[in-house]
């Protein structure tokens, strides 16, 4: 019976019934896009586009290497477990694969065989120098649109380059329009399209005119903010305001379910402090901005997050900006141990200046909050190295030299903002040897962590399948911190002329070369906005 029912049944053709057809047409469709969709996020859409890239024999590379295969070889190649002999194998923008050695093994040796399978790939050879992950600041200040006679995309990038920074995050001020709306984000990455030297992204500004305002903050989201950033005492930006902490509580369950950190500066001010004094002594500074505004934010901001019962996605936290006071680890230590979502930032000139060396009327040092004391900073060092200090950004806040108050040294009006974006890994670096913390941890904070803040997912390490976004660096060698090669626009900085160890040989933003120490910064500009 069933076997009558088969045959006189005429099976379907396709092309004869068009609804038939249409749904296979469909299914075909939404398959082909599952499995591309898989193959992008598995990596292999990438490797198979870098692969066609490298055989193409007509595309030439962005930056200033001609080679789409090559490995970069060297005795201390920066992985999370330490820096061995080995290479990095990178093809078109990405890395194919790691290869290390035990310590002592000889690096030319490891790479022969895979360079002799790979007889496209360049073999670049740099010895003793680091091979490490490109680093990300998570802190910039480039002021487009509206203040590139601040500092600028290009030239901000460009010193981003030289410093041995892959990705920079730009701030949602001081550009002029701030950063708080969808339609000034994307005002802002329209007049950065193709002038970056590395890969930009853009955090998004909450106010007091749009911390009550989800649809505004999930515009942004769309639009491409990597996440948020208040301020809780005065920016010095007219159009951005400080929040109230009822704003930052306001806002709190949106940013939380959107999976992106809330970037907070974290002092609060009061009037409690003594009037008058030396504008340019630098202690009357230190006294008329205390520790304590710091101290009272981050209590609150703590306070804040464990009675807010909201969930949260995974991508969020709450994110400390460039942390001063190092007497707060200890409870911001405490707060996370809790399982608080809670991370916590500070900036090179923290870790390398210390109060003491800041001469009365030398507003070259002025930034808020202020450069504190020599056992400060050691406490800021140590936070760093057990990671209770997730992340290191530069803060890079230029302002036109005027705006410094060279002339008068007068530190009640100065710009409070410190230019020192191309000098983040010498400054660092160089007191990271000082003080025994481990290359390991230096590019975690440097790279991995910031990554991880910003939802960067194929980025911040020296691994198959990611990025190729890497620096080379001289550890031993100076790092040049003289006028001559300073990308900045303005070159007002505390870091002239410094003594740093860890001097940038090499800049790969996926896999292009954007600095060489002998060519100088690409002309190209080959970053690319994220996401
Ligand atoms: C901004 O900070 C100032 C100074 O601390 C404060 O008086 C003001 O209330 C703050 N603004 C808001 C909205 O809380
Ligand atoms: C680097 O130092 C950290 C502490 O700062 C430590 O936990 C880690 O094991 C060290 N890593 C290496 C490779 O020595
Ligand atoms: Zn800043």
């Amino acid at each position: 019976m069933a076997r009558k029912e088969i045959t006189t049944k005429e099976p379907p053709v396709l092309g004869q019934d068009p609804r038939r057809f249409a749904l296979s047409i469909f299914l075909q469709a939404v398959v082909l896009g599952i499995v591309v969709y898989q193959m992008r996020q598995g990596g292999t859409l990438t490797a198979i586009t870098n692969y066609a890239q490298a055989l193409n024999p007509w595309s030439t590379p962005c930056g200033l290497l001609p080679h789409k295969e090559f490995f970069l070889v060297s005795d201390n190649v920066v992985l999370p477990s330490g820096a061995f002999p080995g290479y990095v194998h990178v093809r078109g923008q990405s890395i194919v694969s790691v290869t290390t050695g035990r310590p002592g093994a000889d690096r030319l040796s490891l790479v022969k065989w895979r360079a002799e399978a790979n007889p496209r790939a360049a073999v670049m050879d740099y010895g003793p120098a680091y091979v490490a992950p490109g680093l990300i600041d998570v802190h910039v200040h480039l002021n487009t649109p509206g203040r590139d006679d601040w500092e600028g995309v290009g030239p901000g990038t460009a010193a981003a380059a030289a410093g041995g920074l892959t990705t920079v995050i730009d701030m949602p001020l001081n550009s002029d329009p701030c950063t708080v709306s969808a339609k000034e984000l994307r005002g802002k990455r329209a007049a950065s399209r193709g002038n970056t030297e590395v890969d930009l992204g853009a955090w998004g500004g909450i106010v007091p005119a749009n911390a009550r305002d989800p649809g505004t903050l999930r515009a942004m989201r769309r639009a491409g903010a990597l996440g948020f950033k208040s301020f809780l005492s005065p920016s010095g930006m007219h159009c951005f305001p400080n929040v109230s902490l009822d704003d930052v509580a306001a806002a709190l369950p949106v940013v939380k379910a959107l999976g992106v950190p809330y970037l907070i500066h974290a002092e609060l001010v009061d009037a409690d402090v003594p009037s008058g004094g030396d504008p340019r002594s630098f202690a009357d500074f230190l006294e008329r901005r205390p520790a304590r505004f710091e101290h009272r934010a981050v209590r609150a901001l703590i306070d804040l997050l464990r009675k807010d019962s909201s969930p949260y996605e995974p991508g969020f936290s709450l994110h400390i900006v460039h942390l001063v006071s190092s007497s707060l680890l200890p409870e911001l230590a405490a707060a996370k141990a809790e399982g608080l979502p809670l991370t916590v930032e500070t900036a090179p000139h923290y870790l390398l200046f210390s109060s003491e060396d800041v001469a009365d009327g030398d507003t070259r040092f002025s930034c808020m909050p202020p450069i504190r004391s020599a056992a400060n900073r050691e406490g800021l060092w140590a936070g760093v190295a057990d990671g209770t200090i997730d992340v290191v950004a530069s803060d890079h806040s230029p302002s036109p030299p005027h705006m410094k108050r060279l002339e008068d040294g007068d530190f009640t009006a100065a710009w409070g903002g410190i230019a020192g974006l191309q000098y983040s890994l010498p400054a660092s670096w160089d007191g990271a040897i000082k003080r025994g913390v481990n290359v390991s941890r230096l590019f975690d904070a440097w790279a991995a962590r910031p990554a991880a803040l910003a939802g960067l997912a194929r980025k911040g390490k020296l691994r198959a399948g990611y990025d190729a976004d890497v620096v080379v660096f001289d550890g031993e060698e100076l790092a040049d911190t003289g006028e001559l090669e300073r990308r900045h626009r303005h070159k007002v900085t505390p870091y002239d002329g410094v003594q740093l160890r860890g001097r940038v040989l090499a800049t790969f933003v996926r896999g292009q070369m954007v600095f060489s120490a002998d060519q100088g910064v690409s002309p190209d500009r080959c970053g690319k906005l994220l996401p």
